[in-house]
C-alpha cells in the first residue's frame, strides 16, 4: 500500500489534517511524534472523526538512529508531510538554541531518510514569519524575506534553504513548501482543535480561554502605526490548512508541479486586527471578552497578510471559512474540552 508519513501528526495542523488524509485519500497514514506539545489522546480524537486505522510511532525526530530503525519497517513511502516542530515566537526568543536545534535536525534527519529511502515528494510547514516586517503588503511568494523578528522565524527561513539546496542535488526530489499565516480555529465538530501541552501563547486559545474563565487576555500593544493600533495578521481556519496538504500532495503526485521547489502563502488574503478578532469573538459568542492592553511582545510583527493567487491558481486552493467561522469552532472545541473536564 502507498504509505504517507506525517510527521507531527499528534499536534494540531498535523491531526487536522490527519483526519482528511483518512477520510479523502486511500494512502496508509504513518504518524510520527515525540508528544513534546500534543499527547496520545489526540490519536483518540482523530480516530472518532475517521473510519480507517492509522498508524503511529513514537520518537524524536532528533535521533537519526532510533529514527531510521522505526521507519525501517515502512515500504512505498511515498511522501512526507513535515509538521513537526516547536513554534513559539515568545520560546524562541527565551530559548533560541532549543529552536534551532530541533527544528533545523529533525528536518535535517527526515530529509536523510527521504534520501536513504528514495522518497520524492515532501511537504514542508514554513510560515509568514519568514517575510519579517514586509512592506510588501499582501506579501506574496515573491517579496523578499526581511531579517526574521524571531529565532522561530530564523529556523523557518533557514529550514528552506536547506531544503532548496537539498533539491539541487536530489533532482528527483520535488517539494512544497507552505507559508501558514496564522493558522486558528478547530474541526466544524468541535472535537478536535489545538490542545497544547504547554501554555498557549497563542490568540486565539487564549480568547477563548478567558472566555471561559481559564486564563486572561492582554492585547500586547495598541500603538502599532496600524488601523486600531494593534497588530493584523492573516487568520486561516485549521481545516483550510488541512485540506491545502491534500491538494499540494496530489500536485506533487500528479506531476502537475511546475518547479522542483514550490512555494505557496496559504492565508485568506484578508488582514484582521487583533482587536477586530476580539470583536468577532464577542459577536459570534454574543458576549464581552474582558482583556487588558499591555506593552508590546517582542518579536511582534506590526502587520501582514497573504496574496494568496498562486495557491488559488496552482493547487487549486480556495479557502473556505472567515474569520467568525474561525471563533466559532474554536469556541464550540473550548466548550468541547470544558465538557470533557467536568465529566
Ligand atoms: C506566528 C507566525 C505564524 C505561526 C505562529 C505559530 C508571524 C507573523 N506569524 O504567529 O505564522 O503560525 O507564530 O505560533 O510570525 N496577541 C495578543 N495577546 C496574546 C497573544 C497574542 O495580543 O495573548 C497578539 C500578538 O501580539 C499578535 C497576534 O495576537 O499580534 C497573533 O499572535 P499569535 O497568535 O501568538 O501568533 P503570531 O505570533 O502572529
Amino acid at each position: 500500500m502507498e504509505t504517507i508519513i506525517v510527521t507531527g501528526g499528534a499536534g494540531y495542523i498535523g491531526s487536522h489534517t490527519i483526519i482528511e488524509l483518512l477520510n479523502k485519500t486511500i494512502f496508509q497514514i504513518v504518524s510520527i511524534d515525540n508528544f513534546s506539545n500534543s499527547s496520545p489522546d489526540s490519536y483518540s480524537r482523530i480516530s472518532a472523526l475517521t473510519t480507517r486505522p492509522f498508524e503511529t510511532i513514537q520518537v524524536d525526530l532528533c535521533d537519526h538512529v532510533l529514527l531510521n530503525q522505526k521507519l525501517s519497517y515502512y515500504s512505498n513511502i511515498i511522501g512526507i508531510i513535515h509538521f513537526a516542530a516547536f513554534k513559539s515566537v515568545s520560546d524562541s526568543i527565551s530559548d533560541p538554541i532549543k529552536y534551532y536545534h530541533n527544528n533545523i535536525n529533525s528536518l535535517n534527519n527526515i530529509l536523510d531518510f527521504a534520501k536513504q529511502q528514495n522518497v520524492l515528494n515532501f511537504i514542508f510547514s514554513s510560515s509568514c514569519s519568514v517575510y519579517g516586517n514586509s512592506k510588501d503588503l499582501p506579501v506574496t511568494e515573491n517579496s523578499p524575506l526581511q531579517k526574521a523578528e524571531s529565532p522561530y522565524g530564523h529556523t523557518k527561513q533557514i529550514s528552506e534553504e536547506i531544503i532548496s539546496f537539498f533539491c539541487k542535488t536530489n533532482p528527483s526530489f520535488k517539494t512544497v513548501l507552505l507559508r501558514y499565516f496564522n493558522p486558528v480555529g478547530a474541526h466544524p465538530s468541535g472535537k478536535n482543535g489545538e490542545f497544547p501541552i504547554n501554555i498557549p501563547n497563542n490568540l486565539v486559545p487564549i480568547i477563548t480561554q478567558t472566555a471561559i474563565g481559564k486564563n486572561s487576555l492582554t492585547v500586547f500593544g495598541n500603538d502599532y502605526n496600524t488601523r486600531d493600533g494593534s497588530c493584523i495578521r492573516d487568520y486561516i481556519h485549521v481545516c483550510d490548512i488541512a485540506d491545502a496538504h491534500l491538494k499540494a500532495l496530489n500536485y506533487l503526485i500528479q506531476h502537475h508541479e511546475k518547479k522542483q521547489c514550490s512555494l505557496f502563502n496559504l492565508g485568506t488574503g484578508n488582514g484582521v486586527s487583533v482587536l477586530e478578532a476580539i470583536k468577532s469573538f464577542e459577536k459570534i459568542t454574543n458576549q464581552k471578552l474582558h482583556y487588558k492592553i499591555g506593552e508590546r511582545r517582542t518579536g511582534d510583527v506590526i502587520a501582514i497578510y497573504a496574496n494568496n493567487e498562486l495557491a488559488k491558481t496552482e493547487l487549486n486552493w480556495i479557502p473556505q471559512y472567515n474569520i467568525d467561522d474561525m471563533m466559532l469552532s474554536a469556541w464550540k472545541w473550548e466548550n468541547h474540552l470544558e465538557e470533557q473536564n467536568t465529566k
